[in-house]
């Protein structure tokens, strides 16, 4: 079934409910809850401008990190509205609640071509309820306030909560932008990836990825493992870790996936050096070892100059590549250096690149590369990852309903 996009929706003069995707990291800078990435926020911003333009009176609603169902002051969306109201130019009035008289009130205020937003929606246990009569209680009354609802939080797709597959119900429904040009990046190359396709992976967690990694053995002609989750690899290939991140109960399922890959012929591409340091801090010493020779008071927190050849030679004549997860600790300027070679290589090449994962994006940004240099940048992370694992994604199922 197709999904309706925002071009077919008549807004002019209508209240249209817009999920946004406004999850970005916050950093708390003399008290004061500052953005350190505002991709998300940026991202959001053509559907409400397009429904701005239409003559729509717009409201975001959105969440911040994960309140335990009530207000909490330090999860509230201002320095996202403060950040929107920059961006496009004008006024975004935040409600100072998710729902009830005080949002009624702010919404009703709104004119046409002017922008309110709702507190987190998490602040409301309904949002997140495994419950669904009361997320639907709660969509109910998101309804009341609006005529049209538009999907446009591609980072939260894969979440059945209020906000996200309720309200799409309560409401006649479209795609906004992001999530229509993020399912169309997705779709590609799910099902038509350009040849040889190859996969980046990195991370902490080799558990977050077994499902990727599964339903990636079917389809990529490469597949590169960096970051935390290569050491759980080495240690399915019986080589010694030293301090650095195991999950060792997954070490018998590595090696399932090792000899999946053999036998399907997929090219599984695995660091050769690291580098290790003392201590998980900036200033620890370091070195570079064989990734067969970890010693065992040290940990690996970056693929080694060996690693950054290889990778960048597995990727010189793909078609097709994405990458998820950064290759080392890139938050430190010590163990940046293999997550930047492998995103400065990826904007020299001739292929349809794609970078999907909340921190691999955030690397991209944060590391000062040119983010026109990749075919697209995702603003999902669980929501992109499980795309690519095959699975239905409840806040796009609930679209192709109309
Ligand atoms: C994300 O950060 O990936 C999305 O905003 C979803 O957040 P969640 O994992 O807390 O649902």
């Amino acid at each position: 079934m197709t999904i309706v996009g925002i071009d077919q929706l008549d807004v002019t003069g209508k209240t249209v409910l817009v999920r946004s995707d406004l999850n970005v990291p916050l950093k708390d800078v003399d008290g004061v809850q500052t953005i350190t990435d505002d991709g998300r926020i940026v991202a959001s911003v053509p559907t409400i401008k397009a429904l701005i333009s239409k003559g729509a009176k717009v409201v975001v609603l959105a969440h911040l990190g994960r309140p335990k169902g009530a207000p909490e002051a330090k999860y509230s969306l201002a320095p996202a509205a403060a950040r929107l109201s920059e961006l496009l130019g004008q006024p975004v009035t935040l409600a100072p609640t998710t729902s009830g008289a005080q949002a009624a009130e702010v919404v009703s205020a709104l004119t046409d071509g002017q922008v309110a937003m709702l507190e987190n929606v998490r602040f409301d246990a309904r949002e997140t309820s495994k419950v669904a009569s009361e997320r639907e209680e709660l969509a109910n009354e998101w309804a009341q306030l609006g005529d049209v609802f538009v999907s446009d939080g591609f980072g939260v797709v894969h979440r059945a909560q209020a906000s996200v597959t309720e309200l799409a119900k309560a409401l006649p429904h479209a795609a906004g932008l992001l999530v229509e040009s993020e399912i169309k990046v997705f779709r590609k190359v799910l099902g038509d990836p350009e040849r040889p396709y190859a996969v980046v992976l990195g991370g902490s967690k080799v558990s977050d990825k077994l499902g990727v990694i599964e339903n990636l053995l079917n389809s990529v002609d490469r597949l590169i493992v960096g970051g935390g989750m290569a050491y759980t690899f080495l240690a399915a290939l019986g080589h010694s870790v030293g301090k650095s991140l195991l999950e060792k109960d997954q070490i018998e399922t590595v090696k399932g996936l090792i000899e999946r890959a053999k036998s399907t012929g997929v090219d599984l591409v695995l660091p050769v050096d690291f580098v290790v340091a003392d201590d998980f801090a900036p200033d620890a010493n370091t070195q570079i070892v064989a990734a067969d020779s970890i010693p065992d008071d040290w940990e690996g927190l970056d693929i080694g100059p060996k690693t950054r050849e290889l990778f960048i030679s597995k990727l010189a004549d793909a078609k097709t590549v994405v990458w998820n997860g950064p290759l080392g600790v890139f938050e430190m300027a010590a163990f940046a250096n293999g997550t930047r070679a492998i995103a400065e290589a990826l904007t020299k090449l001739d292929a349809f690149t794609v970078i999907g994962g909340g921190d691999s994006a955030a690397a991209v940004r944060l590391l000062g590369i040119d983010e026109a240099g990749f075919s697209h940048i995702s603003t999902g992370g669980g929501a992109s990852l499980e795309f690519l694992e095959g699975k239905t994604l409840p806040g796009i199922a609930v679209l192709e309903d109309n």
